[in-house]
């Protein structure tokens, strides 16, 4: 193995190289000396890759068959899992068939270099410069060989992407999930239970700085393919000094004697709001910390959440229960749904 010295403008010697040569002990690999092992590890390469394409086209194929789960979470979950699965192996593949291709196809040299962490001399440079189109003449991309590793790999590389970019795009547009968040089970007339006994709430029962965690009256009782509706539902009760609280223009009506309703979904990306301070009458969210003031509309005051949360206007019925006199007149949720209105 021979070595060259580089030399910098200055006189200085800036490092050594060596001329990558073959070492006496290095051992051939299968496929450099074994034409039909070279063939198999091709065709396992290629394969590699067309594991790739499979995978994008099962994640794709969940996207575009799933039905929105219709509120059936089983569904919901093996449309999830099958896009999961889709995009794992999509990505796999290209990793481990371009590892493969490297370690079994591309030459097999042994090469030294040596160098200080200065910038290189301009023939170093030059010399990495050649090293690089070496590689792309080792992998055979330049040189018309090896089609069938070309091809599926280019197949591989171009649709993979399709994988993640068909959801996302395709959740962009249309009313498809949109008029899952707008409407929810509540409605005039029915009454506020709470969560999960079910027990009826009177006004009366709502003391003021108590919190209650709400639920429509029945849906704790059904069955579990109604569970993301009893999720897009759930609300917190809570009741303020009337004095303390500001009552927006329009919703003057929707609160009694100083108990309001707010959707417990944060508008920021969805997480359950769940703490709420008597004193400063603030309702915390724990992912990301988005503050809100019930005592004036649920508006934002800190974090990321761009929206108020949603209020479900109240009354009380004859029988002294909190009801609701409509459903909310806004999508519950992150603020996604807003921009779509
Ligand atoms: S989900 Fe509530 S602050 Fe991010």
């Amino acid at each position: 193995m021979s070595t060259d010295n580089v030399t910098q403008e200055d006189g200085a010697v800036e490092g050594t190289f060596a001329d990558p040569g073959v070492p006496e002990d290095h051992r051939p690999r299968r496929a450099d000396v074994a034409p039909k092992a070279a063939k198999r590890a091709e065709r396992q390469v290629a394969a590699m890759f067309g594991i790739s394409v499979l995978g994008t086209a099962i994640a794709i194929w969940a996207y575009v068959t799933a039905d929105g789960g219709g509120g059936d979470i089983g569904s919901v979950r093996y449309t999830t899992m099958f896009m999961g699965l889709g995009i794992f192996l999509a990505m796999i593949g290209i990793g481990t068939g371009a590892i493969h291709w490297a370690k079994t196809l591309m030459r097999d040299h042994d090469m030294v270099e040596e160098r200080h962490a200065t910038r290189s001399s301009d023939e170093a440079r030059a010399g990495a410069v050649d090293n690089l189109k070496e590689g792309a003449k080792d992998s055979g991309i330049g040189v018309g060989r090896r089609g069938l590793l070309k091809g599926s790999l280019v197949t591989a590389l171009a649709i993979a992407p399709l994988s993640v970019l068909v959801p996302a795009v395709g959740n962009l547009g249309g009313d498809w999930n949109v008029s899952k968040f707008r409407h929810t089970m509540w409605a005039k007339g029915v009454r506020l239970a709470k969560d999960p006994d079910g027990t009826l709430i009177k006004a009366s029962d709502v003391t003021i700085g108590s919190v209650f965690h709400v639920i429509p009256d029945g849906l704790n009782e059904l069955e579990e393919h109604k569970l993301e509706e009893k999720a897009k539902a759930v609300v917190l009760l809570i009741r303020m000094d009337p004095k303390n609280l500001k009552l927006r223009p329009g919703r003057e009506d929707w609160s009694f004697d100083g108990i309001v309703a707010y959707s417990k979904i944060c508008t920021h990306v969805g997480c359950p709001v769940a703490l709420y301070e008597q004193q400063t009458h603030h309702l915390l969210c724990p992912c990301h910390q988005s503050t809100f003031d019930v005592a004036d509309g649920a508006k934002v005051i800190f974090g990321p959440a761009k929206r108020p949360l949603p209020q479900l206007p109240i009354a009380v019925d004859d029988e002294g229960y909190i009801v609701a006199k409509d459903d909310f007149n806004e999508p519950i949720g992150p603020s996604y749904w807003e921009r779509l209105k």
